[in-house]
C-alpha cells in the first residue's frame, strides 16, 4: 500500500494553498454530456508527456505547476469550488496523465467542441467547470478564474510536450496567453508545430488514443446491484470501506468515497452505469486493472450507482421532472431499488460546507 501512503503524504505536503476570494458563476455549466469514444484497441501508441520536471522555470511554468496541484490536491479549493472530498486526480489517474482514464492530454485537443444539443460550442474552460459542478459536487470557478488557467496550462503543457515529443520537436512547449489557454486545441488558429500539422489533422488531433473511458461490451446479462454487491465484496472494499466511505487519516482522504454525502453528485458522468462500468474495468482495482470480467464490471457501477449521493444541482423540487429532462440515459436518479427512497428524493445537499 505504498501508493497510498505516498498520496496521502503526497495530500498533505500540499495542503496549505491560500485561496483568494469566493466568485460565483452566473449559471450552471452545460450537463456533462456522454463522450463518444472509441473502444479501445491493443496495437495503441499512447502520447506520452514529458515529467514534470520538465515543466521551465518562470511565470508560464508556474502557471502549469499550479494546474498540476490543482489537480491532483483539488481538496485546496475546499469549501469554495469544492463540496466533496475528490481530487481531480481521482478520476483523471496518475494526475491526468493514464491513458484510458480519461486523460487531460487527450481532452484538451477535443475543445472547443460543439454541441448540437445547445447549439453552443463548449470550450475547454466550459468543460472543466462541468466536473466542478457534478464530480466536485462543488460551484465552479468564475470564467477566466486563475483557477480555471492554470488547469488548461496543466492540460495545454501535457497535451503539446507529448506531441512535440511524438513528433522530435525539439525545444520548449510554446507559451500561450490565459484567453488562448481556457479555449482548447481544437481549432484552427490554434499554433502546432509544422511537424505535428503535417502528421494530424485537427479531427485525429481532437480523438487522440486513449481518450475518455474506453466502452466495454454490454454485459450478458442485465446488470444487478445485488450481484455487484458481491464483486464489491470481494474486490473493492478492503479499499473503498465497508460502507462505500473510503479511507480518511487526520481528516485528509487516501482513499475516495464512492457514494454518499462526500462522493460526486447525481449529475456527475460517473453515476452513470455504463461510464462507471468503463472505468471501473479499465482502472480499478487500483494498480492492478483489468482484473474484472464485464459482467462484474457492469454489476458493481450498478451496485455503487444505487446508493444515494449529492442531489443533482439541477434540480428544482421534482424528482421525476428532472429525471425525465436530464436522466434519460443507464443510472438510478428517480428510482426505487429495492424497495428503498425514491432515489433523488432525500439526497445529501450540493456544495456544502465542511464539517
Ligand atoms: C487497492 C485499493 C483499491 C481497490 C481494491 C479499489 N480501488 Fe477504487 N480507487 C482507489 C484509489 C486509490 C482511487 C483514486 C485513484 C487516484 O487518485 O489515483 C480509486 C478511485 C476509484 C473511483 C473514482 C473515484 C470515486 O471516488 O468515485 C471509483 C469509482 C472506484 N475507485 C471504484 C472502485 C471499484 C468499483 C473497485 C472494485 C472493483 C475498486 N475501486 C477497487 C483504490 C482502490
Ligand atoms: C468522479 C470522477 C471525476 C472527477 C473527480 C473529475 N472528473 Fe472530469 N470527468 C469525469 C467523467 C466521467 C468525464 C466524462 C466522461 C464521459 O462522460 O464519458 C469527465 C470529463 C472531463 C474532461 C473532458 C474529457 C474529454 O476528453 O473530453 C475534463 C477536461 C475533465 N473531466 C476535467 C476534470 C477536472 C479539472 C476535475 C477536477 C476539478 C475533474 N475532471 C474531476 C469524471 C471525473
Amino acid at each position: 500500500m505504498n501508493h497510498v501512503k505516498s498520496l496521502r503524504s503526497a495530500l498533505i505536503a500540499l495542503v496549505g494553498l491560500c485561496v483568494p476570494s469566493l466568485v460565483i458563476a452566473a449559471e450552471l455549466p452545460d450537463k456533462q454530456a456522454e463522450l463518444q469514444v472509441k473502444p479501445k484497441s491493443e496495437d495503441t501508441v499512447y502520447l506520452n508527456p514529458r515529467e514534470m520536471s520538465a515543466i521551465p522555470q518562470g511565470a508560464f511554468g508556474d502557471k502549469v505547476r499550479q494546474g498540476y496541484q490543482l489537480f491532483v490536491n483539488t481538496q485546496q479549493l475546499r469549501g469554495k469550488y469544492v463540496g466533496n472530498e475528490l481530487n481531480c486526480s481521482n478520476c483523471h489517474m496518475d494526475a491526468g496523465r493514464k491513458p484510458n482514464a480519461s486523460p487531460l492530454w487527450a481532452a484538451y485537443m477535443a475543445y472547443p467542441a460543439y454541441r448540437k444539443k445547445n447549439d453552443k460550442v463548449n470550450s475547454f474552460q466550459d468543460r472543466i467547470q462541468g466536473c466542478f459542478t457534478y464530480s466536485m459536487n462543488g460551484q465552479a470557478p468564475a470564467n477566466g478564474s486563475e483557477e480555471l488557467v492554470a488547469l488548461s496550462a496543466y492540460s495545454y503543457w501535457l497535451a503539446m510536450s507529448g506531441l512535440m515529443d511524438q513528433y522530435q520537436v525539439a525545444g520548449e512547449v510554446p507559451e500561450l496567453s490565459d484567453a488562448e489557454l481556457l479555449k482548447g486545441g481544437k481549432r484552427e488558429d490554434f499554433a502546432l508545430p509544422a511537424a505535428v500539422k503535417a502528421a494530424m489533422n485537427i479531427d485525429e488531433l481532437a480523438k487522440l488514443p486513449g481518450r475518455g473511458f474506453p466502452p466495454i461490451d454490454k454485459p450478458e446479462l442485465a446488470y444487478s446491484p445485488e450481484r455487484g454487491a458481491t464483486v464489491y465484496q470481494a474486490h473493492c472494499q478492503a479499499c473503498h470501506g465497508d460502507d462505500g466511505q473510503g479511507l480518511a487519516i487526520a481528516g485528509v482522504y487516501s482513499l475516495p468515497p464512492l457514494w454518499g454525502p462526500q462522493s460526486f453528485n447525481w449529475g456527475a458522468g460517473m453515476h452513470r452505469v455504463n461510464t462507471a462500468a468503463n472505468f471501473i474495468y479499465e482502472n480499478m482495482p487500483f494498480g492492478k486493472s483489468i482484473q474484472l470480467t464485464n459482467q462484474q464490471a457492469w454489476d458493481v457501477a450498478a451496485y455503487i450507482n444505487s446508493k444515494d449521493r449529492p442531489q443533482d444541482p439541477r434540480f428544482k423540487g421534482d424528482v421525476e421532472a428532472l429525471q425525465k429532462q436530464y436522466h434519460n440515459h443507464q443510472g438510478y436518479y428517480g428510482q426505487s431499488v429495492n424497495g428503498g427512497a425514491v432515489l433523488g428524493s432525500q439526497s445529501y445537499p450540493v456544495n456544502p460546507d465542511k464539517k
